[in-house]
């Protein structure tokens, strides 16, 4: 059997397969403190995620508890992870929180945090250093190389028959923060050469990082930094066990300066240069707690970059966007941040001061879980069931899904064969799902509708003289690809065809006369 791989199917769609099957992650993402201790894992993690319907978890592996003294490695953590997921029926992804958390470097281990000299921090322009080691200290890349492929070959060593680890993230939303560019002196000599032979050959000239760059090119350069780093360590863990990886992104958002944001991060202006830099990488994967979710899918979703969603906001709008995700942008993975909040009480959740959340800069109500958890666990459920659907429709027109996008859309209209759908969204609410569908095209004349919150109605191709109507509508839901039919509501629920706040199912058959 192969490793769990990352290719393009029969039409061509990045897809993660396991075992030589697709598999879609329905996953979520836990908190990052909440793997660091075993009992902890027992008591509240494990049976916090149970009833989801997920069939994978994210969940970190901290470099500075594998390697607590120089060279010697513990990787009691990673096997009792490993164990445990196995037992709860789960597949993981591990992030490697290496050399850079959050900008920043938090999770190295002390013995390197201490060492300022050999080990050096990036500097402002003024001289300030910052708590973040630059990706240009060969000394400390190398010993995250050497940690993340010993890492690599524990995990080889105790799962490459059964595959429980699927996936890997190297490092967390890497990136400067509060400057453009490292201004250290190594760096400063790095930034005044020209830009380096791979990069200029992607980009087909040459020259310094500013006469390619102008005023982003603090950024470039150390997008550029950042992905070698990360490609060194990458590719070293792979040639010891070569599991898929990827590079996970902070956003580019409000007040979109780098710096206000991670600089050097993956996000969509410079995955030109992480591309031409860490090949290694299958993805570059959104955290996204923004309003505005499904734009950032859509820039993120490239012919290039396969849609990895390792972090995204878990109020209920999430669900509507994980209908999206699979159903319109080919997701490989799906994982609200935070996974095992939603076993609390809305009430009890201790969510993160403002002021962290300010500068995290997340949407407050993104933590918000009122109405998620049964709505999610529904989704997942369905999605799961529609596994056979989407394996034969998606990447064709007779797999469309939408979702609301903003404020100001209303609603979308999906064109088929021999009708349309015009899905008008209901309105949007705190605590319940964005409006959001996913439609099936059986044959010109037969759908199946997958909704929340949201009003679908057929149309007649312009032109076409005759009426469009339901010759027969029913509720149900499906159990792996198969429709299992409920009510037929052909009175007066046929003049009120919507979708409410949990994931509903309808097959219509159409006629015309
Ligand atoms: C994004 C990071 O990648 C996560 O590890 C976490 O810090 C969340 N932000 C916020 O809680």
């Amino acid at each position: 059997m192969s490793l769990p791989v990352v290719k393009r199917d029969e039409r061509g769609i990045s897809t993660l397969y396991v075992h030589d099957k697709p598999f879609f992650m329905r996953s979520g993402e836990i908190h990052n403190s909440s793997a660091s201790d075993a009992e902890f894992l027992e008591k509240n993690l494990w049976p916090a995620l149970r009833g989801l319907n997920m069939n994978s978890v994210i969940a970190p592996l901290y470099w500075e508890l594998i390697e607590p003294e120089e060279g010697k490695y513990d990787f009691t953590l990673l096997e009792k992870m490993i164990a445990s997921a196995r037992r709860e029926g789960l597949k993981l992804c591990f992030l490697w929180f290496g050399l850079w958390k959050n900008a920043e470097s938090f999770y190295v281990p002390a013995w390197m945090k201490k060492d300022t000299g050999k080990y050096f921090r990036t500097e402002k322009v003024s001289g300030e250093k910052m708590n973040t080691i630059s990706p240009l200290c060969k000394a400390a890349v190398e010993k995250d190389r050497q940690a993340f492929t010993a890492v690599m070959r524990r995990i080889r060593e105790i799962d490459s028959e059964e595959n429980t680890v699927i996936v890997i993230q190297v490092e967390n939303e890497i990136g400067l923060l509060g400057t453009d560019r490292d201004y250290s002196e190594t760096a400063n000599a790095a930034f005044a050469e020209s830009v380096p032979e791979a990069l200029a050959a992607a980009l087909g000239k040459t020259g310094t990082w500013e006469e390619l760059y102008g005023e982003d090119a603090g950024e470039a350069f150390m997008a550029w930094y950042f992905a070698s780093a990360v490609e060194t360590i990458a590719a070293s863990g792979k040639a010891e066990y070569d599991l898929p990886c990827y590079a996970n992104a902070w956003l580019r958002q409000s007040p979109w300066f780098p710096g206000s944001y991670p600089s050097g991060g993956p996000v969509e202006r410079v995955q030109h240069i992480w591309r031409a830099a860490a090949p290694s990488l299958f993805a570059f994967g959104p955290d996204i707690y923004v309003p505005y979710c499904a734009d950032v899918m859509d820039s993120f979703a490239t012919e290039e970059n396969p849609l990895f969603i390792p972090e995204i906001r878990k109020d209920a709008v999430a669900s509507s966007y994980a209908l999206y995700a699979f159903g319109q942008k080919n997701a490989i993975c799906f994982s609200p941040f935070g996974i095992e909040d939603l076993a609390l009480d809305p009430d009890q959740l201790d969510k993160p001061p403002m002021d962290l959340m300010i500068a995290l800069n997340i949407d407050p109500s993104a933590f918000d879980i009122t109405g998620s958890k049964e709505c999610l666990a529904a989704t997942y459920d369905l999605l799961k069931q529609l596994e056979p659907l989407m394996l034969r429709y998606r990447g064709t027109k007779s797999q469309q899904a939408c979702v609301r996008h903003g404020e100001c859309d209303y609603s979308a209209f999906l064109r088929f064969t021999e009708c349309d759908l015009a899905v008008s969204y209901g309105p949007r609410m705190s605590g319940k799902p964005l409006g959001a569908c996913l439609a099936f095209e059986l044959t010109p004349e037969k759908f199946l509708l997958i909704g929340l919150n949201c009003t679908p109605a057929f149309h007649n191709k312009p032109g076409v003289n005759k009426k469009l109507d339901m010759l027969r509508m029913e509720d149900g839901r499906v159990v792996n690809g198969e429709w299992v039919s409920g009510r037929v509501l052909n009175g007066d629920e046929k003049m009120n065809l919507r979708f409410g706040d949990m994931p509903g199912a309808l097959m219509v058959d159409l006629y015309q006369y």
